[in-house]
């Protein structure tokens, strides 16, 4: 277990049980936890990542529509002196969803408590858990879709009804016990809403989707974070490194410290576009944020399948990368920029990847063979 990362450190939360810097979160023999553009949580976040967490939504940049309706659920919540329903928030990784627990915690004026999925591998260890927190907080479980079926009956009755049922000894000693628990808030987050059993998913009162940033909005946070950490960059050097952040917020405050040590070392200590440009160009991030193994999957569908369509497993087994990883970190962005369409017959590289890659498409290419040409 590497060191326990707290990203709220404040005064009003008291305690904080967070893992993201767990080595079990990452597949340890994968190239991607030192992918510059890997969505996932990195450890090396941790670093900068606490100061840049906004801490209430009016600081939160984008995802306009999620706000907008939080903001009427926590004015309404508050007004009646009620907790916050429970919320699942769901949506491709790194886009700010314990950003948001956080801020619901913030202006709920309650104390915050993060956990995931995998981190609680008992119903002992939830019941501990839910036990522990005091009244009105918010329990954040993060990946909540890689809780077991056995942690996850324990929670039904928590979300219900304030109670827990836990069950004591074996056999004809065993014991009931009816546990009630303070009202609390569960915000549940996950990449995949759709592995979610649905008798959980019918406990969220609230369920937002969070979608990847525009250019622009990711431009703007970019200028937010240069401003906390005292990094110097105009607009346009902003807009460059926003465009190859592939609509991820924590990508782009990666890039941003990346791009820093160039502009530092080579530049006059100024982000402008050319820096950006340069030392993006020189970590292989191309114009559109893709990087090696991007263009590897592209490519390795284009020249050993014809651009497709090839089944997951068969592209997984190509470039030696797992089925998983691919389906939830790199298709999204590919999916979302028209790269790469999901078939029913498998996935396909679309025209545009072609010309992005410098190839000419099949259906321009007379027939001919339209790789390297
Ligand atoms: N840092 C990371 N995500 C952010 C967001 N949505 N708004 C402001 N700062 C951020």
């Amino acid at each position: 277990m590497k060191k326990k990362n707290n990203n709220y450190p404040d005064s009003e939360i008291r305690s904080v049980s967070f893992d993201e810097t767990d080595s079990s979160y990452y597949d340890d023999d994968s190239d991607f936890e030192n992918r510059i553009v890997a969505p996932e949580y990195n450890p090396e976040d941790a670093e900068t990542d606490n100061p840049l967490r906004p801490r209430t939504l009016d600081a939160y940049i984008g995802q306009e529509t999620v706000k907008q309706n939080l903001s009427v659920y926590i004015s309404a919540a508050l007004a009646r002196h009620e907790t916050l329903d429970h919320c699942l928030l769901y949506g491709p990784p790194g886009l700010g969803k314990t950003t948001l627990a956080g801020i619901i915690a913030h202006e709920m004026g309650v104390g915050l408590r993060i956990t995931s999925g995998p981190a609680i591998e008992r119903p002992g260890d939830l019941a501990a858990l839910l036990s522990s927190l005091n009244p009105g907080d918010v329990l954040f479980i993060d990946e909540i879709h890689r809780l077991s079926r056995t942690v996850e009956e324990i929670l039904y009755p928590a979300m219900e009804d304030f109670a827990i049922d836990i069950m004591t000894g074996k056999g004809q000693g065993a014991m009931s016990y009816h546990l009630p628990l303070p009202k609390f808030t569960l915000v549940g987050a996950t990449t995949r809403a759709g592995q979610l059993s649905a008798p959980l998913r019918d406990r969220f009162g609230v369920v937002l989707r969070l979608e990847l940033y525009t250019p622009e909005q990711l431009a703007d946070i970019v200028e937010r974070s240069a401003g906390i950490l005292g990094i110097a960059i105009d607009r346009e050097g902003a807009l460059e490194l926003a465009s190859r952040s592939r609509g991820t917020p924590r990508i782009a405050n990666r890039l941003l410290r990346r791009v820093r040590d160039f502009a530092q070392v080579i530049g006059d200590g100024v982000i402008t576009c050319d820096v950006a440009r340069m030392a993006l160009d020189r970590q292989e991030i191309d114009e559109l944020g893709l990087d090696k193994i991007d263009r590897l999957l592209l490519s390795g569908i284009i020249q050993f399948y014809g651009g497709g369509p090839v089944g997951l497993e068969t592209i997984a087994a190509a470039i030696g990368e797992e089925a998983v990883t691919i389906e939830d970190v790199y298709e999204p962005y590919l999916m979302q920029i028209g790269f790469l369409a999901r078939t029913p017959r498998g996935r396909c590289v679309t025209d545009a990847a072609y010309a992005h890659l410098g190839l000419t498409p099949p259906s321009q290419a007379g027939g001919q063979q339209s790789l390297f040409n």
